[in-house]
């Protein structure tokens, strides 16, 4: 068995002292052809019986072992209890099962026992060799024999009463058969992960473990759990319910246990442990210079408690609003929000109040784990990644909603996207907003009427704070980065730059003609020549978004959006134009 094959030295010699033994073993399964097996290369007389023989096959031997389904042990011992005259010890191998599943055949004055070997018999060729097993017998006589037994096959004995029966048999399926589930819980979560070959890339892993467990105990539980690093098993956790949630209950269960096995095993200062555990609990012994983990909560309070050291301290707070799936964009806004805060908050909260009905809410791309290690690295302190009726409550019934010709056009018009989507962006900001109170909060221009909106909404009510747009971050081919564009097919993403491209050329052609109709033509027959069909393509005031035909003296903003496939992408460029008026 791989690196676990382990020899067992002190093992028992398989030469008891040989006597001659006569035993029926009823019912030829994985186990009891095991035992079978074994006993007869240990020189026992063995008559393997069915059903039908099973009888005689008794009535011929001085021991017999009912190797049968633990709910048919009671019908078999039943049925060869005419036997008992010449059977003087009858056992059983089941694991949970007492002794009085034999009682027909104690009655009858046989002695009883059981033996249960303590190892996982895929096949009726699985050796017995080395395993233990548990033995339990109605007299000393029958629980020796029943030691016997387990020498002569190579195994080694050890008692279990008969009422610790059950709980000797979950204890052993905690050990194997839930191990087994564990190890296949381990492979779902990575396939849906993306890592195909996940059972061949854990295997060595689970040995390792495995040996290291057998070697030290419980001091080889190493990972964040044994570190305290409970930032880490947040992360997991929130992976976890977005990835398989099936699997929560059993992480926080198996994680519980573990904080109690390092509770179990936590050594006094100074002491010299050994292996992996040793180090890594060294390791979280010296306070890491700065973790730059952010604070994941999850609650209107928790964001409060994790926020009142910085309020009382007077501190600027900085807010990045997202919808995760985080990509160059969302982190060059935490990044601007780093540079000029003290404590960075970013939201990630996947907003329904914003989805139409029919678009992409159920599929938007999720992953929070990936998030919370790019906030770390940029440095976040908080992520407020709320429950959905955390913001929207039971009885919610408020809508914040800016109208002044900003939100019933471009996406915002009825046949798009329609008003009601800004609805909901600002009523979710308006709430994170009012939550986090932050000095500062950071959008992208990418979104440039999202920014616009908001930056009207925050006025329009007063709300104490600035409102940030920053450039666009783009792929080295021009194209705006967007969550959206993991959706794209290659032939899509080979189309995709055309978007920016039509818009620079829109502004190129603009400015050196001096002519803003001329340079949308362009754009257009651009986008036509790359086979993508605009939603829309319009240039708009870059502050109130009024409709505009020529280049003045205000920023123009050229605003584009076209369905690509599944993807609906926008994007936009601002024409500053030299004009004076
Ligand atoms: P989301 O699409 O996740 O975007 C979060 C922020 O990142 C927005 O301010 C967006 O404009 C900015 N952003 C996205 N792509 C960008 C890019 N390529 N360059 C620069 N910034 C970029 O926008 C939302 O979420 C939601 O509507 C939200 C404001 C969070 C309200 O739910």
């Amino acid at each position: 068995m791989r690196e676990l094959e382990r020899d067992f030295p002190d093992r028992p010699d398989t030469a008891c002292p040989p006597r001659a033994l006569k035993l029926a073993v009823v019912g030829i399964g994985r186990a009891g052809g095991a035992v079978a097996r074994a006993a007869a290369e240990a020189g026992i007389e063995v008559t393997p019986a069915g059903r039908r023989d099973a009888l005689e096959a008794c009535l011929a031997s001085e021991a017999a072992i009912l190797s049968v389904p633990d709910d048919e042990i009671a019908v078999a011992a039943e049925a060869v209890s005419g036997a008992a005259g010449a059977l003087r010890f009858a056992g059983h191998l089941s694991g949970a099962g007492g002794l009085e599943l034999l009682a027909p055949l104690h009655a009858r004055g046989t002695e009883l026992f059981s033996l249960h070997p303590l190892q996982t018999l895929p096949d009726a060729e699985a050796s017995l060799a080395g395993a233990w097993c548990a033995v339990t017998g109605s007299s000393r006589a029958s629980i020796e024999f029943a030691r016997e037994i387990c020498e002569r096959l190579g195994m080694r004995p050890f008692e279990v009463p008969d009422e610790a029966r059950a709980a000797y048999h979950a204890a052993a399926s905690i050990a194997s058969n839930l191990m087994i589930a564990l190890e296949e819980s381990a492979v779902e979560l990575l396939e849906r992960a993306g890592v195909a070959q996940g059972r061949e890339a854990l295997v060595p892993l689970v040995l390792r473990s495995a040996a290291n467990w057998a070697d030290l105990g419980p001091g080889a539980l190493t990972g964040p759990i044994v570190r305290g690093d409970e930032t880490t098993v947040a992360m997991h956790r929130a992976a976890i319910a977005t990835t398989a949630p099936e699997l929560s209950g059993a992480y926080e269960a198996l994680a519980e246990r573990a904080r109690g096995v390092a509770r179990s095993t936590a050594t006094p200062p100074g002491s010299i442990e050994a292996g992996q555990a040793g180090i890594d609990r060294l390791a979280a012994s010296v306070p890491a210079p700065d973790p730059g983990r952010p604070l994941l909560v999850r609650s209107k309070a928790e964001l409060d408690a994790a926020l009142s050291p910085a309020r009382a301290a007077g501190d600027s707070i900085g807010l990045v609003p997202t919808m995760g799936f985080l990509h160059e964009g969302h982190r060059s806004l935490l990044r601007a929000a780093r540079d000029r805060s003290d404590v960075v908050v970013m939201s990630l909260f996947v907003n329904p109040a914003q989805f139409r009905p029919g678009e992409d809410l159920a599929s938007y791309p999720r992953d929070e784990a990936g998030d919370l290690a790019a906030a770390a690295a940029d440095g976040v302190d908080i992520v407020y990644a709320p429950r959905l009726d955390e913001v929207y409550p039971e009885g919610f019934a408020t809508a914040v909603k800016v109208r002044g010709g900003l939100t019933d056009v471009l996406c915002g018009d009825p046949a798009r996207r329609g008003p009601a989507h800004f609805d909901g962006v600002t009523t979710v900001v308006a709430k994170l907003l009012s939550s986090v109170r932050p000095m500062l909060a950071f959008f992208g221009q990418k979104d440039a009427q999202q920014a616009i909106v908001v930056r009207r909404m925050a006025r329009d009510l007063d709300l104490p704070v600035e409102i940030v747009a920053m450039p666009t971050v783009r792929e080295p081919d021009g194209l705006a980065m967007s969550s959206r564009n993991a959706y794209l097919t290659s032939d899509e993403r080979r189309r995709a730059p055309a978007l920016y491209a039509a818009l620079s050329t829109a502004r190129d052609v603009a400015l050196t003609s001096g002519d803003l109709g001329r340079g949308l033509t362009a754009a257009r027959r651009l986008l036509a020549e790359a086979g993508v069909q605009p939603e829309y393509l319009e240039a708009r005031d870059a502050e109130d978004l009024s409709a505009v035909s020529e280049l003045g003296s205000k920023p123009v903003l050229v605003a584009l959006a076209s369905r690509l496939g599944s993807a609906r992408l926008i994007d936009n460029i601002v024409i500053e134009s030299e004009v004076t008026g």
